[in-house]
């Protein structure tokens, strides 16, 4: 029997079983993760090795910089893991690895080290898309929580809106049309002079401002449910700028504060709309930007206003770890019996919530 039919049958069989262990691997960015998580809900295990370090004083994350600190990283990262978990290897019932989005030599090494674990070990490889992972999250998170509702994706190279209708099916409302709304907070802090990570250190600044500038007259998505990043991130440059050659300094509390406001405004206003429109009570946040307690505090109070109750992880669930791909793994495994080929590849992008 091949390894996929062999699979299947083991699939079979872990739905049957009570408690299942998946063992999830992330490493899309520059985040090392491995995590134990049973039955997609409760977490054993979530060790997450950073390299945040290392790309500062680059400004950014440097590919090929990361891919080599995920191979050094990781095979700690695991002994970790199952330490914390209090497990050995032969306990997990499956491997959960985010296969895409995202860097294309960080994910490889994710990718081949589950496919190594999947193989000795004769379990199952669940493919996971990144985004799905963020998403679940929230499942870690509330023990309740159940699709359907309305969920807003907001991390570095993601700003979409999905109708979730259940762990499998989701339909998308709206996305943005140009950047995403983290890579516009990494962009506000960079020509602001604050540094890598930015959306963190743009929050903190904006604390101690006051939203005085306007940037952008209008919203070129007024009346959609789609975004738009760029003008705003354009704004902030040519204000920067504009005051640079006047020799005036510029207030990036008051600056911080006014994109800031922006953008909070600009989500919130959609995403509520949008579960108005198809009739949620619900909105679930996901995403490293949804770390941001401001966005937080003013939507979960505008939410309220309407009825509407709005979930967020914690910040350390919001951005990359592995839990979350081990919760969005359990789900693929057990609702589809998704199960990879050894041959699983990485991929840089992938345009939908599949
Ligand atoms: O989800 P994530 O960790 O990685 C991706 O999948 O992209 O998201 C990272 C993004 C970065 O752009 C980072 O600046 C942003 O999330 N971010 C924040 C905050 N914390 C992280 N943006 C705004 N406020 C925050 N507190
Ligand atoms: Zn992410």
């Amino acid at each position: 029997m091949d390894y996929i039919t062999r699979m299947k049958e083991k699939v079979k069989e872990l739905k049957k079983k009570e408690n299942v262990t998946i063992l999830a691997i992330e490493s899309s960015c520059d985040e090392t993760s491995i995590a134990v998580v049973v039955n997609g809900r409760k977490v054993l295990s979530n060790v997450i090795s950073s390299q945040i370090e290392i790309h500062t004083r680059f400004g950014g994350v440097v590919p090929e910089v990361a891919s080599r600190n995920h191979i050094r990283a990781i095979n700690n990262v695991l002994t970790e893991a199952l330490e914390k978990a209090n497990i050995t290897l032969k306990d997990i019932d499956a491997i959960a690895v985010t296969y895409g989005a995202g860097l294309i030599g960080a994910l490889l090494v994710g990718v081949n080290f589950a496919k190594a674990l999947a193989y000795s070990l004769d379990i199952p490889l669940i493919p996971v898309n990144h985004i799905k992972g963020h998403l679940a999250a929230n499942y870690i998170t509330f023990e309740e929580l159940e699709p359907p509702f309305v969920c807003l994706i907001i991390s570095g190279g993601h700003t979409s809106l999905f109708e979730i209708k259940s762990y499998t099916e989701q339909t998308l409302i709206g996305q943005t049309l140009d950047d995403a709304v983290g890579e516009a907070f990494d962009k506000v802090a960079r020509v602001v002079g604050l540094g890598y990570p930015g959306g963190p250190k743009v929050e903190k600044m904006a604390k101690e401002g006051t939203p005085n500038i306007t940037l952008v007259k209008q919203n070129a998505t007024k009346g959609t449910f789609n975004f738009s990043f760029s003008g705003i991130k354009t704004a902030v440059i040519n204000y920067v700028n504009r005051l640079a050659q006047k020799g005036e300094e510029v207030n990036k509390a008051d600056l911080c504060a006014s994109f800031q406001t922006f953008v909070i405004k600009e989500l919130t206003e959609k995403t509520l709309g949008a579960a108005k429109k198809y009739g949620y009570d619900k909105v679930v946040l996901a995403g490293g930007v949804s770390a941001n307690q401001t966005l937080k505090a003013y939507i979960t109070s505008e939410g309220e206003k309407q009825k509407i109750k709005v979930f967020a992880p914690p910040p350390v669930l919001c951005t990359d770890n592995a839990a979350m791909i081990a919760s969005a793994g359990y789900y693929n495994l057990m609702c589809l019996e998704e199960v990879a080929p050894l041959s699983l590849s990485a991929k840089a992008s992938i345009t939908y919530l599949s």
